[in-house]
């Protein structure tokens, strides 16, 4: 069975007041068309039709690497319009299962039981009940509860709006006979438009049995329609996460006070304190201890790294025992070794550092090679930018580096050599030895200071 899935993503969106497509919106970091791609890769669709209109190519271009078909629909004339639009595409396909772009917490497992359920009939409904159904398509059915036929609320009498079983939108179909269907379908109704949901009265003529199954969840199958309903359900998406980050042996300190836009895997006994920012892949090892309000991306950290409050970890690694802050930014391509603390505001951008050396005050290290059980000292800048280059400082292992010195790159510190506090060191610092620039300190006798006129 070749199933091909369908995502609707032409809208405008006209509730979320953005110059961006609504599907574009993020929703965890991603845009919401991208969520509801990831539910059609797990599914392992034979292939993905997306029918965007709304923003033009700029829905397509904001997904480089899907494989998917891009088909526009150039006028919204409905739901039903839209699908037909994605046919064509389908032509090899044996079943269509049609998502929603704006619907962007379906579970692939749900659709899965979806597709399970109904795989005796020609078509499958995911249908849920609501206490206030107002808005959606109604599900009719007869006296020994056959489904019968959609009515939209628009087009619905006051008995019919009274029905709470209400359709989610989600359908899956024989291909052929959704076809057909959709080529008898007409915009006889209030809003003109041609409604996927006619298929089924069609349909149950041709004597088709509709059956139905049920969201796991209400949330799974809520569409967003304005940045409110965006808020609630990303806040419903963070909540699922910190749970399961909990179950899986996380303490946090507080759950509604972590935001994960990404991944984040955390090994055993890892505590996050409050107002923790995640981006992309971020990996934290055993017994690590990440202090309030930071924000780490696209990082990895060894087992028992200790970053203290306010910290930046963005593209680096952290070796085991490292600690890092209060107040640090550790940028792109920076590594940390074992044991090293890097202190209240130092700035490391792609630099690496050693085991056990420690930068731990007011210092720039960029484009950086220090070695193991160096000691830099306070205000210690890496002048690294010549205005037109960048140039590389290496520093040997046990080197001192006294505080307040300005290394020249490209320039050299060997191992074990020693910096005198305020120099600006620009040719090579010989290893063992004690090297410094240093005007004389001299004073002035009988100075006295000026007194008030
Ligand atoms: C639709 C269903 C309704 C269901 C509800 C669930 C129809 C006629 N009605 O109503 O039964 O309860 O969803 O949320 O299907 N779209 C296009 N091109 C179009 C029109 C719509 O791509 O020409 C896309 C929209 O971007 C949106 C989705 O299809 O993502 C649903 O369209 P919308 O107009 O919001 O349908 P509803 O009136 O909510
Ligand atoms: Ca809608």
């Amino acid at each position: 069975m070749k199933l091909g899935v369908v995502i609707l993503a032409a809208g405008k969106g006209t509730r979320m007041r953005s110059a961006l497509p609504k599907v574009l919106h993020p929703l965890a970091g991603r845009p919401l068309l991208g969520h509801v791609l990831d539910a059609a890769a797990a599914l392992g669709a034979a292939k993905i039709s997306v029918v965007y209109g709304h923003g033009g190519a700029q829905v397509p271009n904001a997904f480089p690497q899907v494989k998917a078909d891009w088909v526009e629909q150039s006028e919204r004339l409905g739901t039903g319009h839209a699908v037909q639009q994605a046919m064509p595409a389908m032509a090899s396909m044996d079943r269509v299962l049609i998502l929603y772009g704006d619907v962007p917490l379906i579970e692939p497992e749900t659709l899965n039981r979806l597709v399970d359920d109904t795989a005796e009939t020609h078509l499958g409904l995911l249908t849920m009940a609501l206490d206030d159904p107002t808005g959606y398509g109604r599900i009719v059915r007869d006296k020994s509860n056959r489904v019968l036929r959609i009515v939209e609320q628009k087009d619905a009498s006051s008995a019919e709006r009274a029905i709470t079983e209400v359709n989610t939108g989600i359908i899956v179909a024989d291909r052929a006979c959704l076809g057909d269907w959709l080529g008898r379908i007409g915009n006889d109704n209030v809003q003109r438009e041609y409604y996927l949901t006619d298929v089924i009265g069609l349909a149950v003529a041709d004597g088709v049995a509709v059956a139905t199954t049920a969201p796991e969840t209400l949330e799974e199958v809520a569409g967003i329609n304005d940045r409110a309903q965006l808020a609630q359900l990303e806040r419903h998406y963070q909540r699922g996460l910190a749970e399961k980050l909990m179950l899986d042996g996380t303490t946090l300190a507080d759950p509604t006070r972590l935001d994960v836009r990404g991944s984040l895997i955390c090994d055993q006994d890892v505590f996050l304190d409050v107002n923790l920012i995640c981006e992309g892949r971020v990996r934290i090892g055993a017994n690590c201890r990440i202090g309030p309000n930071c924000y780490l991306k696209d990082c990895t950290l060894g087992v028992g790294v200790e970053v203290m409050a306010n910290s930046i970890i963005d593209g680096a690694t952290v070796a085991s025992g490292a600690r890092i802050g209060p107040f640090a930014r550790l940028r792109p391509a920076s590594e940390i070794g074992e044991d090293c603390h890097i202190g209240n505001f130092v700035e490391v951008k792609k630099s690496r550092i050693a085991a056990g050396s420690k930068v731990n005050h007011l210092s720039y290290i960029g484009d950086a090679e220090i070695g193991a059980g160096v000691n830099v000292g306070a205000g210690t800048i890496t002048c690294n930018y010549d205005g037109a280059n960048k140039h590389l400082t290496r520093i040997g292992d046990g080197a001192f580096i006294g505080s307040n010195t300005a290394l020249v790159a490209p320039v050299t510190v060997g191992a074990g050599a020693t910096i005198g506090a305020g120099s600006v060191i620009n040719r090579e610092a010989p290893a063992e030895r004690l090297t410094l620039t240093r005007a004389q300190q001299t004073t002035i006798e009988g100075w006295q200071r000026p007194t008030k006129r």
